[in-house]
């Protein structure tokens, strides 16, 4: 295969992300999803993965937020609360800070898939957010797949998600406070919830 080179995203490829989201997922949810937090400056990491000159895997993190452990999925019963570690992070009382990544969506055009092309994305994604000191990611996503990378499944850290409690809903702690975390929920940017629907 020829060389696949994995770098930072730039404003010029969007309609190439754009291209293999549509190519590599049933609906356009994820490539809507893309431009809309693309065009919100939410795409705290987005990677591209070019072969010559055609992007044949894209990969993008944006900013989830850790809220308290009495919020249901049902949603707040009352003001949203910070859990202690979000808290922590910050410092102090100012606006609620991201204090981890949400990765979604990746994808690889079908005919370059299965090549390690995803791997590499989410393998140098993961790189970006320990340079940057982003405490956790979390992933909606392949139980099989996405432990390779030190995904396991939130419910061991008995956390939840806007999107399911399953196995699929996986954390990967970057520092040791966020593998010492026991317990919260955590939300997906609002761009989720306006493109997917309603959260469960
Ligand atoms: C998932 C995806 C990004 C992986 O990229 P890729 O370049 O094909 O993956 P790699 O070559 O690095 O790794 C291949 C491995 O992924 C596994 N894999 C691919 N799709 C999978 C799926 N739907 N469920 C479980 N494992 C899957 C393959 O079985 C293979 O496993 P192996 O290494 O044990 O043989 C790519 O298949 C894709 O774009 N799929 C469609 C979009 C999608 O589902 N995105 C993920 C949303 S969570």
């Amino acid at each position: 295969m020829a060389q696949v080179h994995v770098r930072p995203a730039a404003a010029a490829d969007l309609p190439g992300m754009d291209a293999v989201h549509r190519a590599a997922f049933p609906t356009d949810l994820e490539a809507r999803l893309v431009t809309l937090l693309v065009e919100r400056g939410k795409a705290t990491i987005s990677l591209v993965a070019q072969i010559d000159r055609q992007i044949v895997g894209h990969i993008l993190f944006s900013p989830a937020t850790l809220v308290s452990a009495s919020v249901g999925l049902a949603g707040p019963a009352g003001p949203e609360r910070r859990s202690d570690l979000a808290l922590a992070s910050q410092g102090s009382a100012g606006p609620a800070e991201p204090t981890g990544l949400g990765l979604a969506p990746v994808a690889v055009l079908p005919a370059f898939q299965n090549q390690g092309i995803g791997s590499a994305l989410i393998r140098q994604g993961i790189v970006a957010c320990r340079r940057q000191g982003v405490a956790w990611v979390v992933v909606l996503g392949h139980e099989t797949y996405y432990p390779r990378f030190g995904f396991a499944p939130a419910s061991r850290w008995n956390l939840t998600g806007d999107y399911g409690t399953t196995d699929a809903f996986q954390f990967l702690p970057l520092t040791a406070a966020a593998d010492s975390l026991r317990g919260g929920h955590i939300r997906y940017a609002p761009e989720f919830g306006e493109i997917i629907g309603p959260v469960v």
